[in-house]
């Protein structure tokens, strides 16, 4: 029923208002205990897999929200009835801003891709500081995105991160550092040694001091899959020099590779399928680099359960899903982890954890 939504009503319509009318609509569902109870009889999946336990926190299987979808936190209980194992919220910003002039979000359905340039849109630090406070935390452990605003400069970046950071700790179970947006001006070269070290040594150091004498939460590096081999070397040496908890591989791409869709020529971010092999590629790379002492959640064209168990297979612990969720729709959880459960039936595997670096 979704697909004949999309192909004949979704897709005529302008991309970001379905997305508008999207999150009003599971914002307005999660205001009522029925709605989201018939969310979750109809969407939830029913997993026989023990769950993942990571950073003290259970997580039901590996599939996640990726950034960008909730990005003021509007929709957090319709979201968990859909069935996601871990929502990240965000990328969230110090002060409000209203993001790059729309158009700013393309479909490239016969490419199953998006391309964005959105500019981090946010309702601000403070704002979601009030919402995460006034509702109860969701079962379902929370990422939060830090990002910077575009008119700060990358010197007074890391401010803009603390600041992120001081509003909004004591709501997530986890932070992304997102230094990899391609469209915010030159946030990506906060991703070079030059930026990095600093940044990375001062978020660790604000981490540890909001945690006091509790377990210290893990802090995460979003990348992008457009750098050099030599580049992502720098970032995971720096990261496990200061004590980073995982990589996030990765954001959306530069890159154009042959693409079918009118709207291939959009400036921003691609996502989607066109994405996946890439993003598989760094995980690997790093799960390879690393001996497992960083944490992999790997996020690129994640379409289908073979499509976990790709990113799995190349070595992330967690994985999270964006396009695919677009495309597939309020089913794509469910579907994607029955036919996840059914491949590893097929091998023999019961927890999710034995899957990850296999061969
Ligand atoms: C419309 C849109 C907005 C996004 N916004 C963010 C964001 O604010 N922060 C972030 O870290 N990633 C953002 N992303 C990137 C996704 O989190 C994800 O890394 C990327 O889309 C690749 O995954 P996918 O192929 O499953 O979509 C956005 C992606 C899309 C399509």
């Amino acid at each position: 029923m979704y697909d004949s939504l999309y192909k004949h009503l979704f897709s005529r319509i302008d991309a970001e208002q379905i997305h508008q009318l999207s999150v009003n609509l599971l914002a307005g569902a999660g205001q009522f205990a029925p709605a989201c109870s018939i969310l979750s009889n109809t969407f939830s999946p029913k997993t026989s897999c023990p769950p993942i336990k990571l950073w003290g926190k259970t997580f039901a299987h590996p599939l996640g929200l990726a950034g960008g979808f909730d990005k003021d936190a509007r929709c957090l209980p319709a979201l968990q009835s859909l069935g996601f194992s871990f929502i990240e919220v965000g990328t969230v910003t110090p002060q409000p801003q209203p993001g790059n002039p729309m158009p700013r979000l393309f479909r490239l359905t016969e490419d199953q891709a998006l391309i964005n340039r959105m500019g981090f849109p946010s309702a601000g630090a403070a704002v979601l500081a009030e919402r995460l406070k006034s509702q109860p935390h969701v079962d379902v452990p929370l990422f939060i995105s830090l990002g910077k605003n575009k008119a700060t400069t990358l010197t007074d970046a890391v401010q803009d991160y603390i600041a992120v950071l001081n509003s909004l700790y004591p709501y997530g179970d986890a932070f992304v550092v997102n230094i990899s947006s391609p469209n915010t001006p030159d946030l990506r070269k906060l991703q070079t040694r030059e930026y990095l070290s600093d940044l990375l040594g001062q978020l660790a150091q604000t981490m540890k001091s909001f945690a006091g004498n509790a377990s210290l939460k893990p802090l995460l590096v979003k990348i992008a899959p457009d750098l050099e081999w030599s580049e992502i070397d720098d970032i995971l040496e720096l990261s496990l020099q200061f004590g980073i908890a995982g990589i996030i591989a990765t954001n959306t791409t530069l890159q154009r590779p042959q693409l079918k869709s009118t709207h291939q020529t959009e400036t921003g971010g691609l996502s989607g399928q066109p994405l996946r092999q890439r993003s598989t590629e760094i995980i690997r790379y790093i799960h390879e680099h690393t001996e497992k002492k960083l944490t992999i959640i790997g996020v690129g064209g994640i379409f289908t359960g073979d499509d976990v168990w790709e990113k799995l297979s190349a070595g992330a612990t967690l994985v999270q899903a964006y396009t695919g969720f677009i495309y597939k729709g309020p089913a794509f959880v469910k579907q994607a982890l029955a036919q996840l459960e059914a491949r590893m039936k097929q091998s023999g595997i019961s927890h999710y954890e034995d899957i990850i670096g296999i061969k």
